[in-house]
């Protein structure tokens, strides 16, 4: 049975990074006018209560989105910023929008939305929060799923894996799935996210994806403090990174100004 639940790190820096990234995506891919597929591996649920208990403990927003919002670390017309300004209107300044809410605001009537999430009670809040005709919202393995769907149709679209890492082999299995996943559906633009910590595991990872030599791909990361030199686990997180594959044109820019936005950040002293 897994444990984790997002709710706990909902608005910490690495979300800032990856949703930052997503916007930036989605915007650039729904500025085409054919449609679109959007899946994704690990959906969590659509919005988060930075109100909840479970989000004041860690202290993890507070140390991101609220001061991203307070210190503007992103202009308002940046796509992210947008989705966050729709959330405080429809929900409530204290909600953060996760990455299903993200996909719901960009992709339009005829793209398709295909959500995979494990735990069951993200999968009860997902279903309660993000609805609509073109949407499909199932309690799977989001791995196992993937490769049943690709390729979908439509057949353009993007694949966002954002694993939590709770299994040891996850990152030792990504690169076989990511070359199945490529081999099925070639044109699918893929963004995987995966974590900085001192022991580095998503070294070798990151090698083994290099070498599929998918077009247009590579990682792109953020380190929000210097490594740590004590500690271990999530608490050690100092950074965030994204394999990206068959990244559409422009989208490279957006995720460099996205590093420079939140580069030492950290408020963390080791
Ligand atoms: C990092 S959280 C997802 C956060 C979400 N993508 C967001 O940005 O708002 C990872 C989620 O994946 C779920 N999960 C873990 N293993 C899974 C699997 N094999 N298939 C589907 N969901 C899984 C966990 O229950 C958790 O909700």
């Amino acid at each position: 049975m897994l444990s984790y639940q997002h709710i706990y790190h909902a608005g910490c820096l690495p979300d800032l990074h990856k949703h930052a990234a997503l916007a930036a995506l989605l915007e650039l891919m729904a500025g085409k006018e054919k449609p679109l597929s959007f899946i994704e591996t690990h959906a969590g649920r659509g919005y988060y209560d930075l109100n909840a208990p479970e989000a004041q403990k860690t202290g993890e927003a507070a140390q991101g989105i609220h001061r991203m919002l307070k210190e503007n670390w992103f202009p308002p017309s940046h796509p992210f910023m947008r989705v966050l300004e729709q959330t405080h209107k429809t929900h409530g300044k204290n909600t953060y929008p996760g990455s299903a809410a993200i996909a719901q605001f960009f992709c339009r009537p005829d793209d398709k939305i295909h959500l995979m999430e494990l735990h069951p009670g993200e999968v009860i809040h997902l279903r309660q929060q993000i609805m609509g005709t073109n949407i499909r919202i199932t309690r799977e393995d989001g791995y196992k799923a993937v490769l049943a769907l690709a390729p979908p149709h439509p057949r353009r679209g993007v694949v966002f894996i954002d694993p939590s890492y709770e299994i040891k082999t996850e990152y030792a299995d990504l690169p076989g799935i990511v070359e199945k996943l490529m081999r099925q559906w070639p044109v699918a633009v893929l963004m995987l996210w995966y974590p900085l910590l001192p022991a580095r595991p998503h070294e070798a990872m990151v090698k083994a994806l290099t070498a599929l030599n998918i077009p247009k791909s590579g990682t792109f990361e953020v380190e929000f403090g210097p490594p740590p030199e004590t500690g271990a686990g999530w608490k050690a997180l100092y950074g965030s990174g994204l394999f990206v594959a068959n990244a559409p044109y422009g989208f490279e820019t957006a995720l460099g100004a996205i590093a420079a936005a939140l580069k030492d950040k950290s408020l963390k002293k080791e």
